[in-house]
């Protein structure tokens, strides 16, 4: 069976399944992710799981009740348990404490959330969630092994600090990774054995390398010029190719993110030094330039802070040109797939199919910077592909939605493309 997923989750029916751990909180997040694919969603929250959040949060920001409890007689009366177990096309538990993992290897139903998980017939999948100890711990790895046996799809754990104060592999991944996670389950036919990562593999064995986030030209030791550029849209194609199997390096200016797994980051902060990093991973197989680049930079920085002057006179600034990186990649004779993007207030496509054409790219993605809740810094974002033809441009327009489910269809549009 395969999941009616393509290309977002939208009338997808999906059960969240919210379990004890600190993690919890982030729950929230991800149901808000996963009612913006236009999935339907419905929570369920294990008792230990409301001590951490409410149910009122989660009903709030799915807009249905949350269930809690197996015996409850005026929730049984709207939809009983086993309604529920059938409705979902999909559960995912997030998080899955140690404990939840044991029940579910062990076939318990002694609450409400074992019990759908028992009797239902949907895709299954969790992001466990404890301390490394406890992941680590053989009990945990054997029923992580058996779940697996059983059919269920294990997203993570995540490595690096956590809540209790140590370091290592048990943190839950974060929202955006696991709905990107869930995208490439896709096509996992319900049943077939699932890696810690999805199996969606079509890009194993490519080298792929990402500019991601903006770049700061000083102007003195301390102002630069620089921009809006968050990087989450970047850090989400990243992301998206990694778990897809490529190995990725993800050349980036300042941001606040934390590194996709499996991902290598290089940390820039001007746009030549991101050229030159770029440069340092090429050859490859796909680029992808979604920095938001500084076109220029102070014709010289000063070694002291600027002073103002004691009139009313204004600054002037002498600015050159900066190198561009993606028309710089797409000009090497061993040139990769090259994806440039294009933010514009104005003309969209007009704009950006120029750019497609003088930068010599395979692919522009168009994106109107201009509309509110989209562009940058946001979570979501709507773009416009546009490729050549048979020398036609050529447009495929991506509705909003979270940037880590763009990103997914954004590199499924590139994999039909791909050399
Ligand atoms: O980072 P977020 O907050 O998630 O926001 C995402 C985004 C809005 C930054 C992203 O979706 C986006 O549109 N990135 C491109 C921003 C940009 O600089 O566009 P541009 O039209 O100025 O540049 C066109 C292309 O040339 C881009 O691929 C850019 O990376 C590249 N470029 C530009 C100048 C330069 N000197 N070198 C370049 O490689």
């Amino acid at each position: 069976m395969s999941l009616p997923l393509a290309p977002g989750l939208a009338g997808t029916r999906i059960l969240l399944g919210i379990s004890a751990g600190i993690a919890a909180y982030k729950s929230a997040h991800l149901a808000r992710l996963l009612k913006k694919t236009g999935a339907e969603v419905r929570v369920v929250m294990t008792e230990g799981a409301q001590a951490f959040i409410t149910p009122l949060t989660l009903q709030a920001l799915t807009g249905e009740p949350v269930r809690t409890s197996l015996l409850d007689p005026e929730a049984e009366a709207g939809m009983g348990h086993i309604e529920l177990a059938k409705w979902s096309d999909i559960i995912l538990i997030a998080p899955a404490t140690a404990d939840l993992m044991a029940r579910l290897a062990h076939g318990h139903a002694d609450d409400l959330l074992t019990t759908l998980c028992l009797a239902t017939e949907a895709h299954c999948l969790m992001a466990p969630a404890m301390n490394q100890a406890m992941w680590r711990h053989p009990a945990t790895l054997a029923n992580a092994d058996r779940l697996r046996e059983l059919g269920w799809a294990l997203l993570g754990p995540d490595a690096g600090d956590q809540a209790c104060g140590d370091v290592g592999l048990g943190r839950m991944l974060e929202p955006e990774t696991i709905l990107t996670q869930l995208l490439a389950e896709r096509e996992r036919p319900r049943g077939e054995s699932s890696e810690m990562m999805p199996v969606h593999q079509d890009l194993d064995g490519k080298r792929v390398v990402i500019t991601a986030g903006p770049t700061r030209e000083a102007l003195d030791p301390v102002r630069y010029l620089s921009n809006h550029s968050s990087g989450k849209m970047g850090y989400a194609l990243a992301a998206a190719c990694a778990q897809r199997g490529a190995s990725v390096s993800l050349v980036s200016g300042p941001v606040t993110l934390s590194t996709p797994p499996g991902v290598n980051r290089i940390d820039v902060t001007s746009a030549s030094e991101m050229l030159a990093a770029v440069e340092s991973q090429l050859p490859c197989d796909l680029f992808i330039g979604c920095a938001a680049v500084a076109d220029y930079r102070a014709a010289s920085v000063g070694e002291h802070k600027m002073k103002k002057t004691d009139d009313d006179a204004g600054l002037t600034l002498e600015l050159v040109r900066n190198p561009d990186i993606v028309a710089t990649v797409a000009a090497r004779p061993d040139r990769p797939f090259t994806v440039g993007f294009a933010a514009e207030t104005q003309d969209l496509e007009t704009h950006a199919g120029s750019k497609l054409e003088r930068k010599r790219l395979d692919l522009i993605v168009a994106n109107d910077v201009s509309r509110e809740g989209v562009g940058f810094g946001s979570d979501d974002n709507a773009v416009t592909l546009l490729w050549k033809q048979h020398d036609q441009t050529t447009r495929r327009e991506l509705p909003v939605q979270a940037k880590a489910t763009l990103a997914a269809v954004i590199v499924d549009h590139i994999v039909d493309r791909l050399p």
